[in-house]
């Protein structure tokens, strides 16, 4: 059955490419962005779109709404420890802005990007929904600060409420890609090597607890990561808010990600061991077994070498 959903932020990477799987779906689509860090012509044709910030949101919300999803934010972890107070004002005051739009208007569905930056250094690996959370920057603290708003909303109010805490979200979607600027996240960053755009790649520290000394991370076709947004807005549940991480369940290290951009580029990537950073945990992968038994969701990307080629074939057709 066809409904209608606000997709906060669907002029980003993930937003975008969940508007569209929502379009394909035949649903009704209303994008609202403020045009931050996003760009207008990633709003997918069919969607309405609404240029506003998150705090305008009860301005563009009322009762024909089924549900909303919410990926508007402020994300870059580096800029997060120098501007906390843009990522408090941004993330949990537009998020809160939000939840009071959401209750005036009568909407009770909701679907949130939370985040792995929200447990911090792992105790276990792989790391269950139920893992201590103890976010190591500002990031992770306004993400975690919404997750615990959202939970008293559902218990109070009776929203029905889903987080997905996404892994390392990678790849493309047809012309939907990541165009982060500044790009930290590392499957784009040697992209730009293959492209010409940077001489190297920086591998921060390769003496780590791991086989080949570099960290390992979870890495998430953005595909896959939209099909589990479907199957949350089916899942949610009048009063229950529902945590879930998102991630393949297997790992990839740093220099098994730059292999690979290798093999499907046919470019060197020339590479140069640089210091470890602070706060990088040596292994980060998630336990998607809440996904599977309560979304029915499985990845069905999960092949690095999937996610590389769609990512690449994005980048070369923006370059
Ligand atoms: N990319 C990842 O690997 C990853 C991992 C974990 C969680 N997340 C979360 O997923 C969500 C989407 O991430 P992304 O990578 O697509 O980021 P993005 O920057 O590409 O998209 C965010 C969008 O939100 C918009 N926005 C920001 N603040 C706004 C505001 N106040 N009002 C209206 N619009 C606003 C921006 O213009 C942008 O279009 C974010 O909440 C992020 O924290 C991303």
């Amino acid at each position: 059955m066809s409904a209608k959903y606000l997709v906060t932020g669907g002029a980003g990477y993930i937003g975008s490419v969940v508007a569209q799987h929502l379009l394909e779906a035949g649903h009704q689509v209303v994008v609202l962005d403020d045009l931050s860090t996003g760009f207008r012509e990633g709003v997918p044709e069919g969607a309405e779109f609404v240029r506003a910030d998150l705090r305008e949101a009860g301005r563009h919300l009322d009762a024909s709404f089924d549900a909303v999803l919410h990926f508007a934010a402020s994300s870059q972890v580096g800029e997060s420890v120098v501007r906390p107070e843009k990522y408090w004002e941004n993330n949990v005051g537009g998020s809160l802005a939000l939840l009071t739009a959401m209750r005036e208007a009568g909407v009770r569905k909701l679907v949130f990007s939370s985040t792995a930056a929200t447990y911090g250094e792992p105790e276990t690996v792989p790391i269950p929904e139920t893992a201590r959370t103890a976010p190591t920057n500002p990031y992770g603290a306004t993400k975690l600060a919404v997750d615990h708003m959202i939970t008293s909303e559902a218990n109070a109010h009776g929203l029905a409420a889903v987080s997905l805490r996404y892994f390392n979200v990678a790849g493309a979607y047809g012309d939907r890609g990541e165009r982060h600027d500044p790009e930290s996240h590392l499957i784009p960053l040697i992209l730009q090597v293959a492209l010409g755009r940077r001489d190297h790649i920086s591998v921060y520290g390769d003496d780590y607890p791991t086989p080949d000394g570099t960290c390992i991370r979870d890495y998430i076709h953005v595909a896959d990561l939209a099909d589990a947004h479907l199957l949350a807005l089916d899942a949610a549940t009048p009063g229950e808010h529902l945590i879930c991480n998102l991630g393949n369940g297997s790992g990839f290290s740093v220099r098994q990600v730059i292999d690979t951009v290798r093999q499907v580029t046919g470019h060197p990537i020339p590479a140069q061991v640089a210091e470890r950073r602070g706060g990088d945990p040596a292994v980060l992968v998630a336990s998607a077994a809440t996904a599977r038994d309560r979304l029915g969701w499985s990845p069905r990307r999960a092949d690095l070498t999937t996610i590389v080629t769609d990512a690449w074939d994005f980048a070369r057709r923006r370059a």
